[in-house]
Protein backbone atom coordinates (compact mmCIF):
# COMPACT_ATOMS: atom_id res chain seq x y z
CA UNK A 1 0.00 0.00 0.00
CA UNK A 2 1.60 3.64 -1.09
CA UNK A 3 1.26 6.39 1.03
CA UNK A 4 -1.18 8.32 -1.49
CA UNK A 5 -3.57 4.51 -1.46
CA UNK A 6 -3.41 4.34 2.40
CA UNK A 7 -6.85 5.21 4.16
CA UNK A 8 -7.25 8.32 5.73
CA UNK A 9 -9.59 7.11 8.75
CA UNK A 10 -8.76 3.86 10.87
CA UNK A 11 -10.73 2.06 12.95
CA UNK A 12 -8.68 0.74 16.07
CA UNK A 13 -10.47 -2.71 17.32
CA UNK A 14 -11.17 -1.88 21.22
CA UNK A 15 -9.71 1.57 21.03
CA UNK A 16 -9.93 5.29 18.90
CA UNK A 17 -10.56 5.99 15.56
CA UNK A 18 -7.39 7.63 13.63
CA UNK A 19 -7.74 10.45 11.11
CA UNK A 20 -4.82 11.42 9.09
CA UNK A 21 -3.99 14.67 7.86
CA UNK A 22 -6.34 17.81 8.21
CA UNK A 23 -9.98 17.36 10.00
CA UNK A 24 -12.65 18.77 11.90
CA UNK A 25 -14.12 16.70 14.85
CA UNK A 26 -17.42 17.72 16.27
CA UNK A 27 -17.31 16.71 19.67
CA UNK A 28 -21.21 15.99 21.35
CA UNK A 29 -21.61 19.56 22.67
CA UNK A 30 -21.32 20.75 18.93
CA UNK A 31 -17.93 22.05 19.11
CA UNK A 32 -15.36 21.56 16.24
CA UNK A 33 -11.90 20.53 16.72
CA UNK A 34 -9.39 20.59 14.17
CA UNK A 35 -6.82 18.07 13.83
CA UNK A 36 -3.17 19.37 14.54
CA UNK A 37 -1.14 16.10 13.51
CA UNK A 38 0.24 14.52 11.40
CA UNK A 39 -2.29 11.16 12.80
CA UNK A 40 -4.96 12.19 15.73
CA UNK A 41 -6.39 9.56 17.39
CA UNK A 42 -10.28 10.20 18.37
CA UNK A 43 -11.92 8.77 21.26
CA UNK A 44 -14.44 5.95 21.08
CA UNK A 45 -14.91 4.81 24.22
CA UNK A 46 -16.30 7.92 26.00
CA UNK A 47 -13.75 7.70 28.70
CA UNK A 48 -11.09 9.73 27.46
CA UNK A 49 -10.45 12.95 29.88
CA UNK A 50 -8.96 14.88 26.42
CA UNK A 51 -12.15 14.49 24.95
CA UNK A 52 -12.66 14.24 21.66
CA UNK A 53 -9.36 12.96 21.50
CA UNK A 54 -7.90 9.78 22.61
CA UNK A 55 -5.72 9.59 25.63
CA UNK A 56 -5.33 5.95 25.99
CA UNK A 57 -8.31 5.61 28.92
CA UNK A 58 -9.62 2.97 26.30
CA UNK A 59 -6.74 0.65 27.70
CA UNK A 60 -8.22 0.33 31.25
CA UNK A 61 -11.83 -0.30 30.18
CA UNK A 62 -12.80 -3.79 30.23
CA UNK A 63 -13.12 -5.85 27.14
CA UNK A 64 -16.75 -6.42 27.26
CA UNK A 65 -17.04 -2.30 27.33
CA UNK A 66 -14.76 -1.55 24.41
CA UNK A 67 -16.11 0.06 21.97
S1 LIG B 1 -10.59 5.40 22.69
FE1 LIG B 1 -8.79 5.89 23.72
S2 LIG B 1 -9.44 6.89 25.49
FE2 LIG B 1 -11.26 6.42 24.45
Amino acid sequence: MTEASAPDVIVCPGGPVLLRGDHVVRDENGGEHHTTRPVSAVCRCGKSALKPWCDGTHKLVPADKKP
